[in-house]
């Protein structure tokens, strides 16, 4: 059973992607009124309330809800995170703060009504996403990259007179923002892992969004296909590391890749095998970011082929030769290495009789 009450409502992503037919991510739940004392009324098991932004985490049927109030907001300082300004206002005011019209549409959980205020359907019929008013870049440049995201996940585009805001924006940056909401709009994005979405990113100069100086990489490829060679889980930081970063706050697994890519910017290298060693130990992502803007063919066949090339005698092989542990180990498995990737057909007893002749 569901949660229904004649003032509860679906909001946001899961009504847009019900009319597109699509499986929602997650449901957003939005009470016309006070959520924490409508929860409390109902007995439903509360798990979280949160009074400054009136939402409440309840227990029901086996699954945790949120469920927000329904609340206007006002921007502090424009591009930082809104503070609550109206807890409890008509549904229609809390529609009207949001990012798109697509994601502006509310469903009643008794009824089933929409109510669409902003010709939302139309402009879900046509792909076209409309900011509901004319600042709402200005209060939150994340947004862009929102649109970037919905681009990539169901074809949508900017509506004329959103693309004249988006672009009056980013000649006109205000840097002072939120540089987290960016890192989060930015991952889930370009885990999308699009190449169109790379271009626009590029094409409509949304890169500025990171900082105002930014070198315009010259792609030499298709991410999509080298991040689908490896199958990385997280392939965000293939594309946004082609710029810099600096003002976001990386992990230390992204700040790495960064690292890796940096320094093979400025190693090189002659053969098959020089390739193969300045690739191994670094990061897959970093290998990726290489090929994009140096030799994109090289990291197309280090990443396909000669990174699964690898010997077939072991450490516990080499005890058994007799072969102590120490510096020759290292040396003995580059040597096999570079053997291997000169003959990929080399078995392992071929392995053991080049050791054998070389080293003991
Ligand atoms: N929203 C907004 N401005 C933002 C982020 C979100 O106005 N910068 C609003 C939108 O109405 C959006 C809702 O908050 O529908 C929920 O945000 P989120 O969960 O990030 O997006 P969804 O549209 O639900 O999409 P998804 O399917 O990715 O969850």
């Amino acid at each position: 059973m569901e949660l229904k009450d004649k003032n509860l409502y679906y909001v946001g992503g899961v009504v847009r992607d019900e009319i597109l037919g699509l499986p929602s991510l997650d449901i957003d739940y939005c009470y016309e009124g006070d959520a924490i004392k409508f929860a409390k009324s109902r007995g439903l098991n509360i798990i979280k309330e949160n009074p400054d932004f009136g939402t409440v985490r309840v227990f029901f049927e086996e699954q945790e809800i949120d469920i927000a109030s329904t609340r206007t907001e006002r921007y502090p300082k424009p591009g930082h995170l809104p503070v609550v300004e109206q807890i409890g206002c008509p549904l229609i005011d809390d529609l009207k703060r949001r990012d798109f019209t697509v994601n502006a549409m509310a469903k009643n959980t008794l009824s089933g009504e929409i109510y669409d205020y902003f010709d939302s359907q139309k402009d879900l019929k046509s792909k076209k996403l409309r900011v509901l008013h004319k600042n709402s870049f200005i209060d939150d440049p994340s947004r862009i990259i929102r649109g970037l995201k919905f681009l990539a996940r169901f074809g949508f585009e900017l509506d004329i007179e959103t693309k004249v805001l988006q672009e009056e924006y980013l000649e006109n940056i205000n840097y002072d923002m939120s540089y987290h909401r960016i890192k989060k709009e930015l991952r889930e994005s370009f885990n999308l892992n699009s190449d169109k979405l790379l271009q626009k990113f590029i094409n409509e100069k949304i890169y500025k969004l990171l900082s105002p100086e930014q070198a315009i990489p010259e792609i030499k490829g298709s991410a999509e296909a080298l991040v689908n060679l490896v199958k990385i889980h997280n392939p965000w930081i293939v594309y946004a590391g082609l710029f810099d970063l600096s003002t976001l706050e990386l992990t230390k697994d992204e700040a790495d890749i960064i690292g890796a890519f940096d320094n093979l910017k400025t190693v090189s290298f002659e053969s098959e095998w020089g390739l193969y060693r300045m690739f191994s130990g670094c990061p897959l992502e970093s290998v990726i970011l290489w090929g994009l803007v140096r030799e994109y063919d090289l990291a197309y066949h280090y990443l396909k082929s000669l990174r699964q090339i690898k010997p077939s005698v072991t450490g516990n092989d080499l005890i058994k030769l007799g072969v102590e542990r120490g510096k020759l180990y290292k040396e003995i498995f580059d040597f096999l290495a570079e053997e291997k990737l000169k003959n990929p057909e080399l078995t392992k007893e071929e392995e053991l009789e080049l050791i054998k002749s070389k080293y003991l």
